[in-house]
């Protein structure tokens, strides 16, 4: 695969993905590897990655997903209320639709990590930084991976709001935290991506400085 179109083209993968196609956790394990060569906090590699296959587990999860979006929007879908054929109508018809399925999704990955270094005063943002930072890079390189395999999957965070719920479902101790569920599957067959839309580099970068000129 060509590189620039793996990043720029590897997107969020929901109705994309084959529910039905049985996935080779050979193929996972090798991305996971591939996802574990980033860069993390003082290469402390203090992390598990749950994989869920377990189809009684994928639906306890499921159901706290939908919970969880459910709290969000005011306790019920929303995607009809946006008008369709827009972005935030794809966006929310995709959403809605990974709320609904999500149960059918082959494979749920959890990467958790436990902060490492010894706490001090006011230095929350040096923390949260270090904590997710150690996390989302091995993501990307693993969503990459899954990508050039013909897999696909989508960051979520939204099952977080019921991370106490989850954390005792599959026992994860108190002290590390769940960056995220990823849902993974094959992609459908002939699934393509185009590069995403993004602001242009000009819009929002800046030189030496917030209100300095664009790049
Ligand atoms: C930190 C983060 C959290 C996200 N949480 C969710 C989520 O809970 N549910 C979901 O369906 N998508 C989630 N997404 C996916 C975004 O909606 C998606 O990346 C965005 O719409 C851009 O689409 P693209 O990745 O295809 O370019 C999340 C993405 C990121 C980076």
């Amino acid at each position: 695969m060509d590189v620039e179109y793996l990043l720029t083209a590897t997107r969020s993968a929901r109705k994309a993905l084959d529910l039905d196609a049985p996935v080779d956790l050979a193929d996972i394990r090798e991305c996971l590897r591939i996802g574990l060569q980033a860069a993390n906090g003082s290469n402390q590699q203090s992390w598990r990655w749950l994989v869920i296959a377990d189809p009684a587990l994928r639906a306890e999860i499921a159901e706290l997903y939908r919970a969880a979006y459910l709290l969000r929007v005011g306790g019920q879908l929303i995607a009809d209320l946006v008008p369709a054929g827009t972005p935030e109508g794809r966006i929310m018809s995709s959403t809605e639709w990974l709320v609904e399925n999500m149960s059918r999704v082959p494979l749920l990955v959890i990467p958790c990590y436990q902060p490492y270094l010894p706490r001090i005063e006011g230095d929350e943002s040096f923390h949260q930084a270090t904590l997710y930072g150690s996390i989302f890079p091995a993501v990307w390189n693993f969503q990459l991976a899954l990508h050039t395999r013909g897999y696909g999957t989508c960051i979520t965070t939204l099952h977080l709001h019921r991370e106490v719920e989850v954390r005792r479902l599959l026992g994860i101790p108190e002290s590390y935290v769940q960056g995220c569920l990823l849902p993974v599957g094959r992609l459908r067959a002939g699934q393509t991506f185009r590069p995403a839309r993004r602001r242009p580099v000009g819009e929002v970068v800046a030189r030496d400085g917030w209100a300095g000129p664009a790049l």
